[in-house]
């Protein structure tokens, strides 16, 4: 089987660029796995399908032809039976919407399969919330990424002022708690670091000092 390194953690850790930066080293395949509740909350939404009516949600999920583009963050598209639907994919909006739906099990389990799928050789990066603990419990590595909550809702606010958003910086932190709190508390696949995980609190670190420290898992 192809090699896995699960990258799990809260909203705004940094779980994207550690994961792009892994798999353009490594020449492994990647899965953003938010970007299928984000994507699957979306599609339900502009199907008016009520998003408490998880039975509805998760069959959706399997006619859903998606396909992810592009290598860096500037150029990323998202292909959803055809259409790019990055810009709303990464909103906060939507990010909030993803966490809701996925506190239902049968959500869950209409994504894992497709999830699983990603694993080619010569391996896969993915991060999510339960990549180390539910998709891909054999993971050779297994990584769970901190940071204190400000210094995550900064990194969000300067992402996606980035691609053009505005956003104030009170309300984004409010909504990342808000997020956190439910994925931390949620009765299936709650955000919990898998008993085999390395924890790297990136608050004071800088992505050369992050990579540093992976590299050093890496050759152990
Ligand atoms: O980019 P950010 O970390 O803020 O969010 P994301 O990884 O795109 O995930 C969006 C939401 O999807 C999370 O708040 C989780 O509720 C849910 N999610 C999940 O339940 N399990 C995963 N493996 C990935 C995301």
């Amino acid at each position: 089987r192809a090699q896995v390194i699960a990258v799990d953690g809260p909203s705004g850790v940094g779980k994207g660029m550690v994961v792009r930066g892994l798999a353009s080293r490594l020449g492994w395949h990647r899965l953003d796995s938010g970007a299928l509740y984000r994507i699957l909350a979306l599609a339900a939404q502009a199907a008016s399908i009520d998003l408490a009516d998880t039975d509805r949600v998760a069959a959706l999920a399997a006619k859903l032809d998606i396909r992810f583009d592009g290598d860096t963050e500037e150029d990323e598209r998202i292909l959803v039976n055809g259409t790019d639907v990055v810009k709303e994919v990464r909103s906060e909006t939507t990010g909030g919407l993803a966490s809701q739906i996925a506190t239902a099990p049968a959500v869950r389990a209409a994504l894992l399969q497709r999830q699983r799928d990603f694993r080619v050789a010569p391996g896969l990066i993915a991060d999510g919330r339960d990549m180390g603990t539910v998709v891909f419990p054999d993971a050779g590595l297994k990584i769970f990424l901190t940071a204190s909550a400000e210094e995550r809702a900064k990194r969000r606010a300067n992402q996606l002022s980035a691609r053009g958003q505005v956003v104030r910086l009170a309300d984004l932190s409010a909504e990342i708690r808000a997020r956190d709190e439910r994925d931390r508390t949620r009765a299936v696949a709650p955000l919990v670091p898998a008993p085999d995980a390395v924890e790297i609190d990136t608050s004071l670190l800088n992505p050369a000092q992050v990579f540093e420290r992976i590299d050093e898992l890496l050759k152990t």
